[in-house]
């Protein structure tokens, strides 16, 4: 994990927020590729929950709302983690942090950073939402949190929605945006984060009909999953016990991915009954229930949702096309004993830069038509212009960087116009004439 931290660093994925000052605890900013992966990787999802289907609109929700949402949806009474306070060293711990020993609030209890012997208190509910004020008047009456799940925007928008785009059930509402929870164990770089994105699907279906429906979400989502180049091993299901169901499930599975800490999930398919619906209907005293133009019948719909974090989508994707290989002469070396590479072998689309254009040196009309190519690609891809040190370190970097190819300007280019593309994967290079470099990098990055 530590060499994906430092090579997301050196290569502009992700730093620390506020880094300058010592860092904000599980706080992280994008850099330069770091926010195109994560745009590529929404702007996928965006488009097969949206763009390709009849039966989802888009929404865009704010994250501040009327305080009264986190008191209907359970998150003010139940978002919440059980904590212990050392008395001695004044550390706070999560009550079932495995590093306690013995029973806290009991005299056996062992501190587990300063050793002391029953200076643990007894485990205190304490809530994840981050709460500010509204307004200039930081008093009880003011206070707004910031939204911990972007669910919220979507339940009490579906009347909104579903009048104003005439969608009849079922149907589905997506969004994605922010999402902020005070997190007791934070970690493992962009994987557990105060700040963090959520793309989130909230599909109304007629009672009844929710356990099919979420079987079939069930399959849409790993479908979709796969489709983003992860290995298939490093992928399965999770069903959540009994004492893991949120408060609002009544049956959830999660994805989970093999990272270097462990299986841990990105994302979670849940059957919300009508919890959240019914709940606002008696907390806003406003009826949320929808006519079946067919059947003339009213019903509160029931909600299956699929709710995957933007960010630990991201961190999936670079852990799973980190590698460590060797080469020599432009070949795979798998006897050992070639060069050390680090390669990030992102699937094309999602790559940030789709290819990096390299003089070979800077004379002989070069650079002059190095820069042609560059500003004609430019116009169709995410593409880069590096002229700086040998060829070889500049593909290293690319590599580096996952992108999948790397177009060179040599010699022989001034005379005939064509130009060495390397695959970054197989390390091949085709000889290809300029004029044709837009229709050979669209056939390569398709999928
Ligand atoms: N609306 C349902 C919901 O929020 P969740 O399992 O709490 O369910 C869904 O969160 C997804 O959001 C997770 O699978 C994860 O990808 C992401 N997520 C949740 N908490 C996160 C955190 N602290 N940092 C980064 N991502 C987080």
């Amino acid at each position: 994990m530590d060499k994906l931290v430092s090579l997301a660093k050196r290569r502009g994925f992700v730093f620390q927020s506020s880094e300058i000052y010592g860092g904000l605890g599980s706080v992280w900013d994008y850099g330069p590729l770091g926010v195109e992966l994560k745009k590529n990787i929404k702007e996928r999802w965006w488009r097969s929950m949206v763009h390709e289907r009849q039966d989802i609109e888009g929404l865009d929700a704010a994250i501040l709302m009327h305080p009264k949402v986190w008191e209907a949806s359970g998150h003010v009474a139940g978002f919440t983690d059980p904590l212990v306070d050392c008395k001695h060293c004044k550390n706070r711990f999560r009550a079932d942090d495995p590093r306690i020993k013995g029973t806290p609030g009991q005299p056996d209890a062992q501190c587990p950073v300063c050793g002391s012997k029953g200076t643990l208190t007894a485990p205190r509910q304490f809530n994840l939402m981050f709460k500010t004020f509204m307004g200039p008047v930081e008093e009880q009456a003011a206070v707004i949190y910031l939204r911990p799940e972007t669910a919220q925007g979507i339940y009490v928008n579906y009347l909104n929605v579903q009048q104003s785009s005439r969608q009849k059930i079922p149907f589905g509402i997506a969004q994605i945006g922010k999402a902020f929870r005070n997190e007791i164990t934070p970690g493992n770089f962009i994987f557990r984060t105060r700040e963090f994105e959520q793309m989130e699907m909230q599909f109304f279906v007629k009672p009844g009909t929710e356990n099919e429906w979420f079987e079939r979400w069930r399959a849409e989502r790993m479908k979709w999953v796969e489709g983003l180049g992860i290995r298939a091993e490093k992928l399965r299901w999770h069903q959540h016990g009994k004492d893991e169901l949120a408060h609002y499930a009544k049956d959830a599975y999660d994805i989970q991915y093999e990272f270097p800490f462990g299986w841990q999930e990105f994302e979670g398919i849940h059957n919300r009954t009508d919890f959240d619906l019914s709940n606002h209907q008696k907390y806003a005293g406003k009826k949320l229930d929808y006519l079946d133009p067919k059947t003339n019948e009213r019903f509160v719909p029931y909600v299956v949702e699929t709710s995957a974090g933007a960010d630990r989508t991201t961190l999936v994707v670079l852990c799973d096309a980190y590698r460590e290989e060797e080469v020599r002469g432009g070949e795979a070396a798998e006897d050992g004993g070639g060069e050390q590479r680090v390669v990030l072998k992102l699937k094309p689309s999602l790559a940030p830069l789709k290819a990096a254009v390299f003089p070979l040196v800077n004379k002989d009309g070069m650079p002059e038509l190095a820069h042609r190519i560059h500003d004609d690609l430019r116009r169709h891809f995410n593409v880069f212009y590096d002229d700086g040190g040998s060829i070889g370190r500049r593909y290293r970097r690319q590599d580096e960087a996952g992108t999948p190819y790397g177009i060179t300007i040599d010699g022989q280019s001034t005379q005939d116009q064509t130009v060495t593309a390397r695959d970054r994967d197989t390390l091949k290079q085709d000889r290809v004439a300029a004029d044709k470099l837009v229709d050979y990098l669209t056939q390569k990055l398709a999928g």
